[in-house]
């Protein structure tokens, strides 16, 4: 099979790196890509905003199945006019999409079907929101309804904090993605990430990790896209996960077809595990990044099947096998990410890094410069990711390859991870 790939972060490396062990791949494309897929992937130059350019690529190529990485192009309608271009895509429609691109509309989704979340409600009105918040009280959580790169939620722990989350909202904040807000209220547990591959109708379950969204040792510090992740994470035991598929995954999937907007793609439910159970605090429809990067570190399934067969509606009756084993990743960042940050900065150290097999150093924000030189041109940069038979094991790895990479103008946390330790060691 020929496939495009698109997408240029560390999550489409990982992709790549699996769909490229895959005895049916011919050829894959990768649009844009970066300095690590390059190795295994032909980058080609396509602006994705351009539906049709991408229509005419695949046309031309010969493409049997074109794999979404990121969610804007799904929530911008690419699979449904590939779809409709009969190219097989792995990825939701734009309706489904809004899974992830409208908080309200999955908010009134688990309403309606029942689905374990945060009570809340939806707002266009600033006056309106801020009655609500003071008549809920505090800790509350405000979110910007649409799309906004992971920075429209602010868990406020005191009234004033959330009257100003919500003004600010209203005011623009969050851009466009604030013109509408919902207020929910604060769950409290342990986060876990839970990843599904769905056809429509049929889910399976893929695995579950745990991120570290804050960019200071000992999650503290502004949110990032992630500076760690790790898989398993050890919240979610085999009931937590059963309890997650029925009360969340597969309603879901089910709503979405009863609704006409059949779901195709991952499904990665953010959940707070609670008193009562895991309880969903988001959905995505995509792979998280950096969790994609260990989950293909465990994932022992040939993933081109996998995807193509959601992609024809044939996931029902296949399953997927994972290694036992506990993969970490380490997110290398550009001094001062999530701010501001110097690009093109060089690195070396990589293939002393990726000497023992059980580690892998997927590329986020790479490119080459002049004689093959390895430069950082983004925030998140690298994703060094290992194997170990316990979370201490795969950090100790992770760790050491990282020590062997020279980079002055990078950073990592140094404790990714912590918490599963802790209870490893308890
Ligand atoms: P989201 O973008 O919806 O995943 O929210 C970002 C982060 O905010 C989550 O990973 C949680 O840490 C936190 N968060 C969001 N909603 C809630 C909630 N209802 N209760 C507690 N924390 C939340
Ligand atoms: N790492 C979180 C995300 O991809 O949304």
């Amino acid at each position: 099979m020929n496939v495009l790939l698109i997408g240029s972060g560390g999550r489409e490396h990982a992709l790549a790196w699996a769909l490229s062990k895959s005895p049916l791949l011919t050829t894959l494309y990768a649009a844009p890509g970066n300095a690590g897929i390059s190795e295994l992937a032909e980058c080609v130059t396509l602006n994705v905003d351009d539906h049709a350019a991408v229509i005419t690529f695949c046309r031309d190529k010969g493409i049997d199945l074109v794999v979404v990485g990121p969610e804007a192009p799904l929530v911008a309608g690419l699979a449904d006019d590939l779809k409709a271009a009969d190219i097989p895509v792995f990825g939701a429609s734009r309706e489904a999409a809004a899974l992830e691109g409208s908080k309200g509309f999955t908010k009134d989704l688990c309403a309606e079907f029942n689905i374990p979340t945060a009570a809340y409600k939806r707002f266009s009105d600033a006056d309106e929101a801020s009655d609500y918040v003071r008549e809920r009280g505090a800790p509350i959580v405000i979110k910007a309804d649409g799309l906004a790169a992971g920075k429209g939620v602010v868990v406020a722990e005191t009234l004033e904090e959330a009257l100003a989350a919500v003004d600010m909202c209203f005011e623009g904040g969050f851009g466009k993605a604030g013109a509408e807000v919902v207020v929910e209220d604060c769950l409290v547990g342990e986060e876990a990430s839970f990843f599904a591959i769905c056809d429509g109708e049929t889910a399976l379950p893929l695995a579950t990790a745990q991120d570290h969204k804050r960019v200071g040792d000992g999650d503290v510090g502004p949110n990032t896209g992630g500076m760690g992740a790790y898989s398993p994470a050890p919240v979610m035991t085999e009931a937590m996960i059963a309890r997650t598929m029925d009360e969340i995954i597969l309603p879901t999937v089910n709503a979405m077809k009863s609704r006409g907007m059949p779901f195709v793609g991952v499904l990665f439910a953010g959940l707070m595990i609670t008193e009562k159970g895991p309880e969903l605090i988001e959905h995505n429809v995509r792979f998280g990044d950096p969790e994609c990067q260990v989950l293909m570190m465990r994932l022992k399934s040939d993933l081109l099947d996998l995807m193509a067969a959601a992609a024809k509606g044939a996931l029902s009756g296949k399953s997927v096998q994972w290694s036992d084993d506990v993969a970490l990743t380490v997110v290398l960042a550009s001094k001062g990410y999530p701010g501001s940050y110097d690009k093109n900065t060089p690195i070396s150290g990589l293939e002393q890094a990726e000497e023992d097999d059980v580690v892998r150093v997927f590329h986020a924000g790479t490119a080459r410069g002049d004689e093959g030189t390895l430069l950082a041109t983004g925030g998140r940069v690298l994703n060094v990711t290992a194997l170990g038979t316990s979370v201490s094991e795969a950090q100790s790895r992770a760790y050491q390859a990282i020590d062997r990479i020279t980079w002055p103008n990078g950073f990592c946390r140094r404790d990714i991870g912590w918490r599963a330790v802790e209870r490893e060691e308890a």
